[in-house]
């Protein structure tokens, strides 16, 4: 007996990085997966643009542990995409349990004077509506079934920092928190749970997005910002002396919060993040 058997969860940003790695790791221990990305870039993004070729491949990985995925090309900001997807598990597995709101963009740095508002805006309709959409897609369908469920939301290091040059994308993920609080609170009677885990840096394409080697490397003539060079700086802020931590760290956590081992976990925050968030 495996922890999701007869279990669906409901995945976003699951082309690629860590949304891939919840995907691989809710399937592994049986539950069917419903996958939804954009599949195409997103203007505020500074960083690479997943696939639907990169989708399918997720949809293939989950397939090899012998349980059911559906795929859908969508918009995390479009709540009736995430109706339609929440549905299409229903109608194919006959339940949808679990929400995992993963999906989010981190844009190039700008100071908080010079962003434009265009860029501001689209980061939080992504980051902090398109978690709630997702939210919602799954608590209302849990509602109406009846049953109770789990729901991780996540957040990032930037969810309880500041980071110069980072304000919009600190914005929509404080948010975040605000969001999984007030939503454990309302559906807590309904045994539906709220969780946020927050990433340190991950080994994902996000990491090293146009801008970033700047943002990290101020101190650094031109030539020495490189990738490379990020890595060893962010390693200083681990006490475990991690550059970053693989998807896979997250997907553990997320599997741990949305199963029944964390039944009386809601409205928490997780960071995974080798210590880099250590106050
Ligand atoms: N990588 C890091 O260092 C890091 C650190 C802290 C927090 N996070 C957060 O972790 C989450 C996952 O990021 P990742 O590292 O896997 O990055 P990633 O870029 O590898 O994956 C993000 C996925 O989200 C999808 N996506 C973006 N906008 C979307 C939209 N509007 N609708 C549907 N799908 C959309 C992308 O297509 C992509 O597949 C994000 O919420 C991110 O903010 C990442």
């Amino acid at each position: 007996m495996s922890r999701f058997d007869g279990k669906t969860a409901l995945i976003t940003g699951a082309a690629i990085g860590q949304g891939r790695a919840h995907a691989v790791r809710l399937s592994s221990e049986g539950a069917n997966v419903i996958l939804f990305d954009i599949c195409a870039p997103v203007a505020a993004a500074s960083h690479v643009a997943a696939t639907v070729a990169d989708l399918e491949e997720t949809a293939r990985l989950a397939r090899a542990n012998g349980h059911g995925v559906i795929t859908r090309v969508g918009d995390i900001r479009d709540i009736a995409a995430l109706r339609e997807a929440v549905a299409a598990g229903e109608k194919e597995f006959g339940t949808v349990d679990i929400g995992v709101a993963n999906a989010g963009v981190t844009p190039s740095p700008f100071t908080g004077v010079d962003v434009t508002e265009e860029l501001f805006r689209e980061v939080v309709d992504v980051n902090t509506f398109g978690a709630w959409n997702t939210v919602r897609a799954v608590a209302e369908a849990l509602l109406v079934q009846g049953k109770p469920g789990a729901i991780t939301v996540t957040g990032s290091g930037a969810a309880y920092k500041g980071y110069a040059g980072l304000m919009p994308y600190v914005v929509s993920k404080h948010a975040i928190v605000g969001l999984v609080k007030s939503m454990a609170k309302e559906l807590g009677p309904a045994r539906i749970r709220v969780n946020a885990v927050h990433p340190g840096t991950v080994n994902t394409g996000m990491f090293g997005g146009v801008g970033m080697v700047d943002l990290y490397l101020p101190d650094l003539p031109q030539d020495e910002r490189t990738i490379e060079n990020m890595r060893l700086r962010t390693a200083k802020g681990s006490p475990m002396g991690l550059s970053f931590v693989e998807p896979e760290d997250l997907a553990a956590m997320v599997a741990f919060l949305v199963s029944d081992d964390a039944q009386h976990i809601t409205g928490g925050e997780f960071k995974v993040d080798g210590g880099m968030g250590i106050a």
